[in-house]
């Protein structure tokens, strides 16, 4: 999967190198194979059901990234920085459940009868639950691939920053976004020209709670 020139860096050090970056290397260009090969191993994530409701709307055009801007409050990185990737949240993402089965069928993970068993209860269970409850779903599922791509970009020596700061109804009418996806982020990736500003964690005790909340 890792394109070959990768030099991956270990664990360890990407989780806690990887800062968010707001100041990009307009010249620096990441080719589609390897925007590729990153979105491959970000959806190496968990979903609920494995139903990988994620979708990946990858901006990599100049002009079109000018259109992006003024949408995400004209934060520069979404000019400067080489991508960015609007992460969605599909939520008839389940009507997918047969080909996520089959799949695990020919590779060999699970019979035909269960995978069929799968497949029905899904698509029974999934197509009551509301939009609410989808959307609720969606969005979990799309922060955890959007983690991973993170990580998958810094791995490979590329910086990214998350960004909630867009305008959620412009962007889905400006790109003819389909109602059924909801925005779940955008993250510009790209070279770096000035490293993240160094930020602060709220003391492990104060967020950490062992077998309940009495004291
Ligand atoms: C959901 C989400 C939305 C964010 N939106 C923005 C944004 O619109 N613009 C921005 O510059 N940073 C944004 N950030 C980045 C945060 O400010 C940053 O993650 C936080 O300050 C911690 O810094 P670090 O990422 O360098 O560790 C966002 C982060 C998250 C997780």
């Amino acid at each position: 999967m890792a394109t070959t020139s990768v030099k991956e860096k270990d664990f360890m050090t990407v989780v806690r190198e990887r800062r968010s970056v707001r100041h990009y290397d307009p010249a620096a260009k990441i080719s589609r194979e390897e925007l590729s090969d990153m979105l491959k191993e970000a959806a190496l994530a968990p979903s609920s059901s494995n139903l990988q409701p994620w979708r990946f709307l990858v901006f990599d055009d100049p002009a079109v990234k000018e259109r992006l801007l003024p949408i995400a409050n004209n934060q520069k990185q979404v000019v400067d920085a080489a991508a960015v990737i609007a992460v969605l949240g599909d939520v008839q993402g389940y009507e997918n459940a047969p080909k996520v089965y089959k799949a695990a069928v020919e590779a060999g993970y699970m019979t035909k009868e269960i995978a069929q068993n799968m497949i029905e209860r899904t698509l029974t269970g999934y197509s009551q639950i509301g939009r609410e409850k989808l959307e609720h779903i969606a969005l979990i599922d799309g922060g955890l691939v959007s983690m991973q791509l993170m990580l998958a970009a810094k791995a490979r020596g590329y910086d990214t920053v998350p960004m909630g700061g867009f305008h959620a109804d412009r962007l889905m009418q400006e790109f003819e976004i389909p109602e059924r996806y909801v925005p779940v982020m955008l993250i510009a990736v790209g070279k770096a020209a000035s490293p993240g500003h160094p930020t602060t964690r709220l003391p492990i005790e104060d967020i950490t709670f062992w077998n309940g909340f009495a004291k």
